[in-house]
């Protein structure tokens, strides 16, 4: 069987109501859009504050216990608290009326939620590109079908390692690698768009080559690195785990190189530098970052927190990102369109001038920003100080230093 509405497009020949259509329909508008690196400038900071990509922890139960989960919340079932399905159909009209953006059903584990079918339709409905981000060990071939027919556009299946064992470790469950492989595999015959998730930290960094091998060889669409961010169980692992800004910037070149390759899309998250290296790459290579040398990268910047993504979580809280626990508001009182536009925290973190230390110096910070989420949580809040893993020094903060320290000489 074919899933039409997945590979090819549900809504043939355009883009009825402003649906934007599918995710490749969505790469592909950008990646034609223009070619010149300026343009792309222009649009990605006239489009900054509009709401892109929406995550939304449909609840925080979950099968897994894995050590690096950015949950507030742990449960093993469902919690009372999550939104229920009159609520979450109230936020996804008030989304939609927002902006036509992607809906991520994320967790938590969203396959956990008996009306999940529900709402992925119901959001389809109301011109939302709906995506899912799942652990993948609960995708039978039954449950694949549903999620074909409830319309999602892509799903977006974790594998943190190169191989079953470092994945299993790191998930703590023997076998959800060989899970959420069978998983994928469900949704690849019905010819669902795919994606992978890894969460690079040192337990795998020795393994990014087979990784990148792996995802290439599944025929996944798209593969997405996520850099560690101590929240959640995130916090207890941080220093174990956490990669230095060294070995950091090495793997951030060594996936600029593997994009260049463009077998499959390619996105850092929670990785804002991975930006600058781009510009740093490009221009020591002689090139022009545009559309149509380096996709969707040239059009988007790196902390997007709050300025064209934001997470809703499970109890209705409006927060920049999953990874940044600073709330906005909460859509149990007030309604999401009327935060995303008037929180003083998106306020805040959409105006780079504000940035400190080195990132607020720093030339590359309108396309970079440094993770607001990383800067919050080893300052004890200040999520628009710099940010603690980039190697780069700014030539304007050495300047800005070396005066301060003349100023304290004299
Ligand atoms: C929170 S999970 C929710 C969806 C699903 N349960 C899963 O594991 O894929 C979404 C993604 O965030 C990643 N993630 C979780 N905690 C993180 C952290 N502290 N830092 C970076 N990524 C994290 C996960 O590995 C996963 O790829
Ligand atoms: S990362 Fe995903 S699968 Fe793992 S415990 Fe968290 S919500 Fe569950
Ligand atoms: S100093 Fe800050 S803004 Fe500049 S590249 Fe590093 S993280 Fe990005």
């Amino acid at each position: 069987m074919h899933n039409d509405n997945a590979r090819k497009g549900g809504h043939p020949g355009g883009h009825p109501g402003g649906h934007p259509g599918t995710i490749k329909d969505v790469y592909k508008d950008i990646k034609d859009k223009d070619s010149t690196g300026e343009k792309a400038q222009g649009f990605m900071q006239n489009k900054q504050n509009q709401l892109r990509l929406l995550f939304w922890e449909t609840t925080a139960g979950c099968n897994l216990e894995c050590i690096h989960c950015r949950r507030l919340d742990i449960s093993k079932k469902l919690m009372e608290s999550d939104l229920n399905t009159e609520e979450s159909k109230r936020l996804i009209d008030n989304i939609a009326e927002t902006a036509k953006c992607i809906l991520v059903l994320s967790g938590g584990e969203p396959l956990f939620r008996p009306d999940i079918f529900e709402l992925a339709e119901y959001a389809d409905s109301k011109g939302l590109t709906v995506a899912l981000a799942t652990n993948g060990t609960m995708v039978t071939a039954e449950v694949a079908k549903k999620i074909v027919d409830a319309k999602v556009q892509r799903v977006a299946i974790s594998l943190d390692g190169g191989s079953p064992e470092t994945h299993d470790e790191f998930r703590k469950l023997k076998g959800s690698y060989n899970r959420a492989v069978e998983g994928m595999k469900h949704l690849q015959a019905l010819g669902m768009s795919t994606q992978i998730n890894c969460t690079i930290a040192k337990h795998n960094v020795h393994e990014v080559e087979k990784i990148y091998e792996n995802a290439v060889n599944m025929g996944v669409d798209a593969l997405h690195i996520f850099m560690l961010v101590p929240v959640g169980c995130g916090v207890q692992i941080e220093k174990d785990q956490t990669l230095d800004a060294v070995t950091y910037e090495k793997v951030l070149n060594w996936f600029y190189d593997i994009s260049k390759e463009g077998k499959i899309q390619t996105k850092a998250t929670c990785a804002p530098h991975y930006f600058r290296i781009m510009r740093q790459r490009a221009a020591a290579e002689g090139v022009e970052v545009t559309p149509k040398t380096h996709g969707m990268a040239a059009m988007t910047k790196g902390c997007l927190a709050g300025s064209s993504i934001c997470f809703v979580s499970h109890k209705g809280e409006v927060f920049p990102c999953g990874y940044l626990p600073v709330e906005a508001g909460n859509i149990r009182k007030t309604p999401f369109k009327e935060i995303w536009e008037n929180s003083q925290v998106f306020e805040t973190l959409r105006d780079p001038e504000q940035l400190g230390g080195k990132c607020g110096a720093c030339e590359y910070k309108t396309v970079c920003e440094g993770c607001r989420a990383r800067a919050y949580y080893y300052t004890d809040g200040d999520y628009m100080a710099e940010e603690p893993y980039c190697i780069y020094e700014p030539p304007e903060y050495q300047i800005q230093q070396a005066k301060e320290e003349m100023k304290l000489e004299e």
